[in-house]
């Protein structure tokens, strides 16, 4: 663990995956203080992405293409103006991506490869060694980080709650997670904080994501006040790797890309009655019938023995190890799939520097809601929207700096009492199945109203200087958004309004107090 630095740079950022990091390398020379939840490296989702990084930059291929397969995966509710905006600094990204050494796959010639993956219309996706690119470039950045003096790390704390003075952030309070009872707490002065904390899938039983990534920087931001968008929009990937294995590994889609077929336990290949494109129908698709097949007990696999076959352990490296750790050949056996909360489109609404609606506070990566996604993200569009906002957003602190000399104290010092309770972990395991069950794939208002039920009685016991606290607010955020949207579209699908309703083409726009004031009338209501 790092040392405890005694002051604050007054700039703080929240995380220390792709986001956080690569923020705190634009601001550079600015100081900054990165706090993260696990030792750098790990705990953040980044490192685990198996895609790649989508760039309009082949021959051919051009930012308005990009940014119109972005449209159309979004399902109508993308903000076309920010997926431009995304797809037009794609380029100048990877540039500065290749400067911090991220070693991407070549072609023959030395040029950068691009590959294709489902529902983008040209090859366009950078990688690194096959399914490796998340934890390359979480190496490379690391290295440049440790290489930036003006970068201070506080390892294994985790904020807790965004202090507000005057209508502007002023601090930070994080609690230190090698201490059981989390009783060691900080206060860090800051001016402007970026969270860069991840996103919701540890809120599910059965997710790609890491633990650290359950909803805690969406639920201090709408504690604070922010607008929280689109929390409903959860995607759920179609082939996390079924078993006893908690995240779940993910099997990448790109290799349905390459020809592996999904197949139910009787062997037939039941993508092919569901959707004309079959394995590379739209995610959300095959999330759903994925599902359908585990619900009917027919259960669901991938089968990769003719294509990949015997490369797949030079072209999927890592998933093959994941197998491998599972029990399984995958070039002689099926591997058993689940669809896993994998991203989550909403989160806290920003604006295209990534400024929140509160003053002092930004947002980048999948805590962020931009607009980029819409209701159903686009593959290799997540590492991408966290380079470009990370960029501008580091581009607007800087900007604003001169401005904000702060004459205050910066100390960091002991704050106020925070509990973690052996008990809460048994409520929050119990949670998650509910999460999976009532707010996975298939939602309907009569298990959302089940599941918010459950999360009012864990509230009504707790109080707010719990780690649960937060945890049951980000369930509830999405619980209610899920409720209030009665139609189905992209990611979000409701079996009693199966439909998309033209009228409600929209994006969600809640604070907390909404969320608490929608909710009391949906439990009233029978
Ligand atoms: C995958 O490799 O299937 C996931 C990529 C992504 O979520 O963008």
């Amino acid at each position: 663990m790092s040392k405890l630095p005694q002051t604050s740079s007054g700039i703080v950022i929240v995380g220390a995956g792709l986001a956080g990091l690569f923020t705190a390398l634009k601001l550079s020379p600015l100081p900054v203080t990165v706090i993260a939840a696990a030792p750098i490296g790990r705990g953040a989702s980044s490192a685990w992405a198996q895609g790649g990084i989508a760039a309009a930059i082949s021959r051919g291929d051009a930012p308005e293409n990009h940014a119109r397969d972005t449209i159309d995966a979004g399902a109508g509710i993308v903000d076309e103006k920010i997926a431009l905006l995304m797809a037009s600094e794609a380029p100048e990204r990877i540039k500065d991506l290749l400067r911090y050494g991220v070693p991407f796959d070549r072609d023959l010639e030395g040029k950068l490869a691009f590959s294709r993956e489902a529902a983008h219309s040209q090859p366009r996706i950078v990688r690194v060694k096959g399914d490796m690119a998340g934890r390359k470039i979480m190496e490379a950045l690391i290295a440049a980080v440790r290489q930036t003096p003006s970068i201070t790390i506080i390892e294994s704390y985790a904020a807790h709650e965004l202090i507000m003075a005057d209508g502007q952030v002023s601090a930070l309070e994080a609690h230190d997670i090698t201490d059981a009872k989390a009783t060691s707490t900080i206060r860090i002065p800051a001016w402007a904080v970026v969270l860069a904390s991840g996103g919701v899938g540890g809120l599910f039983k059965v997710t790609t994501n890491p633990p650290q990534a359950c909803g805690n920087g969406l639920a201090m931001a709408a504690r604070a006040g922010a607008i929280i968008a689109d929390a409903e929009f959860v995607q759920f990937h179609p082939t996390g790797i079924a078993g006893d294995i908690d995240p779940s590994p993910l099997a990448t889609e790109a290799l349905r890309g390459e020809g592996a077929l999904l197949v139910n336990g009787e062997g037939e290949r039941f993508m092919v009655d569901v959707h004309e494109d079959a394995e590379l129908a739209p995610r959300d698709i095959v999330a759903r019938a994925v599902f359908s097949e585990i619900e009917a007990g027919r259960n669901a696999f991938l089968d990769c023995r003719k294509k990949p076959g015997t490369d797949f352990k030079t072209k999927f490296p890592q998933v093959y190890s994941y197998c491998v750790q599972a029990g399984i050949n995958p070039e002689n056996d099926l591997i058993p799939v689940v669809p896993s909360a994998h991203y989550h489109m909403g989160g806290i609404l920003c604006d295209a520097f990534g400024r929140t609606t509160l003053n002092g506070l930004w947002v980048c990566g999948e805590v962020a809601s931009s607009g980029a996604h819409g209701a159903n993200r686009l593959a290799s569009n997540s590492l991408l929207e966290a380079c470009v906002f990370a960029a501008r957003i580091a581009e607007d602190i800087a900007t604003t700096a001169p401005h904000r000399i702060q004459t205050g104290a910066r100390k960091i010092l002991p704050s106020k009492p925070f509990r973690r309770a052996d008990e809460d972990f048994e409520t929050i395991q119990h949670l998650r199945t509910l999460m999976s069950k009532f707010t996975g794939v298939i939602r309907s208002q009569s298990g959302l109203k089940r599941i918010l039920s459950e999360v009012e009685a864990h509230q009504q016991q707790g109080n707010e200087s719990s780690q649960i606290w937060n945890i049951l607010v980000a369930a509830r955020i999405i619980i209610v958004a899920a409720l209030e949207r009665c139609e189905s579209r992209g990611a979000h699908f409701r079996s009693d309004f199966p439909e998309p309703q033209t009228q409600l083409a929209h994006r969600s726009y809640f604070t907390l107090k909404q969320i608490n004031e929608l909710s009391h009338v949906y439990l009233k209501t029978p």
